[in-house]
């Protein structure tokens, strides 16, 4: 454990839901079913984190390159995403979750994206954890749309107006960001908001990510040292957690 050890529970939460296809294959079964998976994992996930007073949690859900896939597989995941928030949203708000959808909405059906709007509508009331769904959604897509927003408005281009315009200018940039599946990179996930996040690379797959694993994660977290360029001896000089980029 350093001797500057973070607030052991990292307010916002990012992760990178990776595995689920590879899940679905080991057990013979078509990829649309690992998805399916992947949502009651979610589900496990969210109430773990309202249980361990996480406040915010971003998971990534469908990237602008998952365009590329077989259409059966992209259909699938858009038919999944409409039910699940059917079925999830009156729980979810018992549960005190505010849902965001952060991504294109452009590129999307009607119906997806009446789905979207009405859980982020039903449950705008609610404040003990802000789920952020990134869904069509991509780092440069979001940092190119705000470039754009600001453009077309003829104001300058500083950090703080482009973070302002961003998708995720209503919450803290992640402290934490995991990813499951064993692979060791961004996939266009958070590029800008990432700056200083602390990176979890986990080899679980995503339905197999359990309160445990997710236990693991932030104990890691929790012996880091973030420095936001800054020295360690600064670090012990300044009063705890006082220090951001
Ligand atoms: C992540 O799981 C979910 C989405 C990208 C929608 P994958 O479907 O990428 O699973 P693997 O990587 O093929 O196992
Ligand atoms: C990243 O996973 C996107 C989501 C989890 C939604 P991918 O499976 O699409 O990433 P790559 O293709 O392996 O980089
Ligand atoms: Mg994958």
């Amino acid at each position: 454990m350093s001797t500057t050890a973070q607030t052991a529970i990292p307010h916002h939460i990012a992760i990178v839901m990776d595995g689920n296809g590879r899940w679905a294959t080991r057990r013979f079964l078509p990829r649309l079913a690992g998805h399916r998976q992947g949502v009651e994992s979610l589900r496990r996930c969210v109430r773990a984190c309202v249980a361990r007073g996480v406040g915010v949690l971003t998971v990534f859900a469908f990237s602008s390159e998952n365009w590329n896939r077989p259409a059966d597989e992209v259909s699938g995941l858009m038919d999944l995403l409409a039910k699940a928030l059917a079925r999830e949203v009156p729980q979810l708000s018992r549960d005190g979750v505010r849902l965001h959808f952060v991504g294109e909405k452009s590129g999307l059906s009607d119906k997806v994206r009446d789905g979207l709007r009405q859980a982020e509508a039903a449950t705008a009331g609610n404040d003990r954890l802000v789920l952020n769904v990134c869904f069509n959604y991509g780092g440069r897509w979001d940092i190119a749309q705000a470039a754009a927003q600001l453009a077309a408005r003829g104001e300058p281009i500083t950090e703080s107006s482009l973070h302002a315009a961003m998708g995720m200018a209503h919450v803290p940039d992640p402290d934490l960001l995991i990813r499951t599946g064993g692979e060791k990179r961004i996939s266009n996930f958070l590029l800008w908001q990432a700056a200083y996040t602390e990176l979890y690379f986990s080899d679980r797959l995503w339905p197999d990510f359990d309160e445990a694993a997710l236990d693991e994660a932030i104990a890691d977290y929790a012996a880091r040292e973030r420095r936001f360029g800054r020295t360690s001896e600064q670090l012990q000089a300044a009063a705890p957690g006082s220090l951001r980029a």
